[in-house]
């Protein structure tokens, strides 16, 4: 117990004993949906348990007003101590979503898993910042070895590749941006884009953090060209690729930028990359991969050996393992074939903290990143690599492609589905219209209405918008058990037949 603030034991035991109040409280929840995916697996729909709304393991939802009331935030003039901490912490757990529960495929992640749990305590027990060697050495060697063995993964296998860690995968994507245009166009960095009209590429389908750093960094939305996608595989058009570039420079501006993905936010697309390398070889054009998503198949050479092909062609590639692999929010890497170039491109030597001597290898990581104070994000992928080894990370992988296959062959063989995703499945998503045989068209609405109705069930889905009106994109995350698909289809066909009843 804390007074005023200033701990009266030694911190040590005082962690000791709050440690084992939390542990009591978060491997029950943990527990719970474990309990609750069981009966998911047999019933088709989780156990319902009392509370003051729905409730099953994965969420009891609330409208924000009635949240508020229900949480009662407070901070209180005298500290609540351990006994007030406890119930902090179940209200905490009570009214969040259990992400540990198979119901949840609404995202491009999940839960995280026990070594992800523990690398995040022992992060919070070094509490350093990876901004400078000397105060955080071990982690700066691991962010930097992880990096490398990514790299080496994805074919930079020369001796100046390597990458930094960044917190989430659009920051990756927008720091390549800078790197991007401040290598080619050195003077930017101190000379702003003294009257250039720099523009990017980036497929219809690829993600809004591209558009989002151009509106940060002074080029404008405008700046951002959309490339179209084959309607086929929602893989971007590369011939109109080269039309955009050539029409751009007609018009006097400056391309410099393509992003390609691996793995695009809703279908799962992995753009011809090879086909687009050869066009940012001929303009002189950076090539970005954003793999935030997909990247990651890159630990299961069968999987991911068409589909990331020509990706060691790429100058920097973005990958994210807090989505596929499981590992704790946040944890993304953005890689690089030249880290001498990262490092030109981003070095601002700032006296009162950088002691690092530029002709040597760079240990003072802050220096390549825009952030200065910096988690060790890099220690989770390590230990969870270390923990389950690359054929670990393989197998995950393959047994989540393998569900997704089994989700999308349920889903083809019922009537009541039309499949918008195509075979074969590119990657983990799997999108989908509810068509009861009964009503002549599908109807968006009704993907909306029995989403919010099937989270009163246990289920957590999304959807996002086609030509035919809004389409489920249910995200088939490692570790489902036997039968969770086949339950997810029920459920989704009981909520469908009421809803069409209620005249959606
Ligand atoms: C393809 C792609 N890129 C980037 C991101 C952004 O990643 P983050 O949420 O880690 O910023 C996402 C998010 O899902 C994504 O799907």
């Amino acid at each position: 117990m804390s007074v005023n603030g200033i701990s009266n034991t030694p911190n040590a035991d005082e962690l000791q004993d709050l440690l084992k109040t939390v542990e009591s409280l978060i491997i029950p929840y943990i527990q719970s949906a474990e309990k609750d995916s069981y009966a998911k697996r047999t019933l088709g729909h989780p156990l319902a348990s009392s509370g003051n709304a729905p409730r099953t393991a994965l969420v009891e939802s609330h409208a924000p007003e009635k949240l508020d009331k229900l949480l009662g935030l407070d901070l209180p003039l005298e500290g609540v101590g351990k006994d007030g901490l406890a119930e902090v912490v179940q209200k905490v757990l009570t009214y969040s979503v259990n992400t540990w529960d198979e119901g949840f495929m609404d995202k491009l992640y999940a839960s995280t898993n026990a070594i992800g749990v523990v690398s995040e305590l022992l992060l919070a027990v070094l509490n350093t910042n990876v901004h400078v060697y000397q105060v955080s050495p071990a982690l700066t060697m691991i962010e930097k070895y992880t990096a490398r063995r990514l790299a080496t993964l994805f074919g930079f296998s020369n001796q100046e590749a390597g990458g930094i860690s960044q917190p989430g995968g659009s920051a990756s994507n927008s720091s390549s941006i800078v790197i991007a245009r401040n290598s080619l166009f050195p003077s930017t960095k101190s000379q702003g884009h003294e009257g250039r009209r720099f523009v990017l590429f980036t497929s219809a389908h690829g993600h809004y953090s591209i558009e989002k750093a151009a509106q940060m960094f002074g080029f404008g939305s405008s700046a951002v060209r959309c490339v179209p996608v084959n309607p086929q595989d929602g893989r971007m058009d590369s011939r109109q690729l080269r039309e955009m570039v050539l029409k751009s420079k007609e018009d006097g501006e400056v391309p410099f930028y393509v992003n390609a993905t691996a793995g695009t936010t809703v279908m799962g697309s992995y753009d011809p990359f090879d086909e687009i390398a050869d066009i940012c070889q001929e303009f002189g054009m950076w090539l970005h991969i954003d793999g935030s998503w997909g990247g990651c198949i890159v630990f299961n050479q069968e999987i991911s050996s068409d589909r990331l092909k020509g990706a060691h062609r790429a100058d920097s590639i973005a990958v994210t393992p807090h989505k596929m692999l499981g590992v704790p929010m946040t944890c993304s890497y953005l890689l690089g074939k030249d880290m001498t170039r990262f490092w030109k491109a981003m070095t601002l030597p700032a006296g009162y903290l950088f002691h690092n001597d530029p002709s040597e290898e760079i240990y003072d990581l802050a220096d390549l990143t825009p952030q200065c104070g910096r988690r060790g994000d890099a220690l989770k992928l390590f230990l969870s690599w270390s923990y389950y080894g690359s054929s670990g990370f393989s197998t995950r992988i393959s047994s989540a492609f393998a569900r997704a296959e089994e989700l999308y062959t349920l889903l083809e063989s019922d009537q009541d589905f039309e499949l918008v995703s195509k075979r074969p499945l590119p990657c983990l998503q799997v999108c989908f219209y509810y068509k009861p045989s009964t009503n002549v068209d599908v109807n968006g609405k009704r993907t909306a209405e029995i989403t919010a109705r099937l989270v009163r069930k246990g289920w957590m889905l999304d959807y996002a918008p086609g030509p035919k009106g809004e389409f489920f994109r249910v995200v088939v995350n490692a570790g489902l058990s036997d039968g969770t698909c086949r339950a997810l289809v029920n459920a989704l066909k009981e909520v469908g037949e009421q809803v069409v009843r209620d005249g959606l």
